[in-house]
């Protein structure tokens, strides 16, 4: 277990700073950690002419862990490709290795009526997407735009993942159905793509390898977002590529009624001492439209620091307080407006805030 805990915060654009800030709170009132403050982004690159200085890199990759807000906004659309905030983010996931995503979709009792979908269809639902995040067509070579004899432009990317890429974030993926329900579903193209095919077999090749005891499945990525949206119970863990994990994961979330309730582990390989690279941040975006208005749903951004607490710090008690406290105060009818429901009032983002942190307290007996 690590000692010192110390954490870095990058709450970047849009909503990120108003909705780290409620997180701090909650981190303060635990205590015992040593935070630090950094920038990503286009907040980083008003600064500093880039998306993420390489300053701030070192700081993310000697911490304990890293806390993310969200990155973008219409204000650095036109930027240069490799000035984008974005690149912020997926330089982080890169450079800190961080190659399994686990984007959990879970449905808050209280919350089943926010969904679209029917009530039956969701209530009860508690899936775990785990994308690859390292490679894929995200970061496959060569890539690039290039222009033809003909006068014609070619935009290139290439999807390619080779056997440990498949194998590690399979691995985890098994590790995490065995403290589950047991069961992982594989998602590709083999029918059209080569590097499904290998995807298929690799993790067919070490379930039978090293773990039997869990039953597995493959669905073609199209299937399954149709699956997601007919009867997405019959899942418990996902394992999928980048680029479908990121599609499939934006469909799981809005399963749960909003965007604004997911928190989502970036984790790296595990080093000598048990201990791994990490980054939490809330699956949703930095949602412009209502930045800086009180008006953003904290509980993704409190959620994927409950998330730190368990992953990283060995912190379960913690971590399932922060939980029941977010259940107790959905529970009490105190939404914001992406979650509220007819005949209630819709709160802002701070006193989400003041509910959460109240409602810890309480559980706790202060
Ligand atoms: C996500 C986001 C990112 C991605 C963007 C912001 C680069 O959509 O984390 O799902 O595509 O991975
Ligand atoms: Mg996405």
């Amino acid at each position: 277990m690590i000692m010192s805990k110390s954490v870095l915060i990058l709450p970047g654009d849009g909503i990120g700073p108003e909705v780290m800030a409620q997180v701090r709170r909650l981190l303060d009132r635990i205590g015992g950690f040593s935070l630090s403050e950094g920038l990503v982004g286009g907040a980083a690159y008003d600064v500093h002419g880039t998306p993420l200085a390489d300053d701030t890199m070192a700081q993310a990759l000697k911490a304990d862990a890293v806390l993310l807000g969200a990155v973008g906004g219409p204000k650095w659309d036109s930027l240069p490709f490799a000035d984008k905030p974005e690149r912020g983010l997926l330089r982080l996931r890169k450079d800190m290795e961080l190659f399994a995503n686990l984007r959990p979709a879970l449905v808050f009792d209280a919350l089943a009526g926010a969904s679209t979908l029917k009530t039956d269809l969701v209530r009860g639902l508690d899936l775990m997407i785990v994308r690859e995040l390292t490679g894929g067509v995200y970061f496959g070579e060569p890539r690039g735009i290039e222009d033809l004899p003909n006068g014609e432009r070619r935009g290139i990317n290439t999807q390619v993942y080779t056997t440990s890429e498949i194998v590690r974030v399979a691995r985890v993926a098994f590790e995490l159905a065995r403290k589950r329900d047991s069961r992982v579903c594989s998602v590709e193209k083999a029918n059209v793509m080569e590097s499904g095919v290998l995807w298929r077999e690799e993790i067919t090749k070490l379930r039978e390898a090293d773990y039997t005891d869990v039953a597995l499945s493959h669905m073609y990525a199209d299937n399954c977002a149709m699956q997601l949206v007919r009867a997405p119970k019959q899942f418990d863990v996902i394992v999928t590529d980048n680029l479908f994990g990121d599609l499939l994961s934006d469909c799981a979330a809005m399963l749960t009624g909003s965007l604004g309730m997911l928190p989502s582990a970036s984790l790296g390989a595990e080093d000598a001492n048990g201990s791994r690279k990490a980054l939490y941040e809330p699956v949703h975006g930095s949602a412009p439209d209502i930045a800086g208005q009180d008006k953003a749903n904290p509980m993704a951004c409190i959620l994927s620091a409950s998330m730190m607490l368990r992953y990283s710090f060995d912190m379960a008690a913690e971590a399932d307080l922060i939980d029941a406290a977010c259940q107790d105060v959905l529970n009490a009818g105190i939404r914001t407006g992406d979650i509220v429901e007819s005949g209630m009032t819709p709160v802002g983002t701070v006193a989400m805030g003041d509910a959460v942190l109240a409602a810890m307290d309480k559980r706790s007996g202060g």
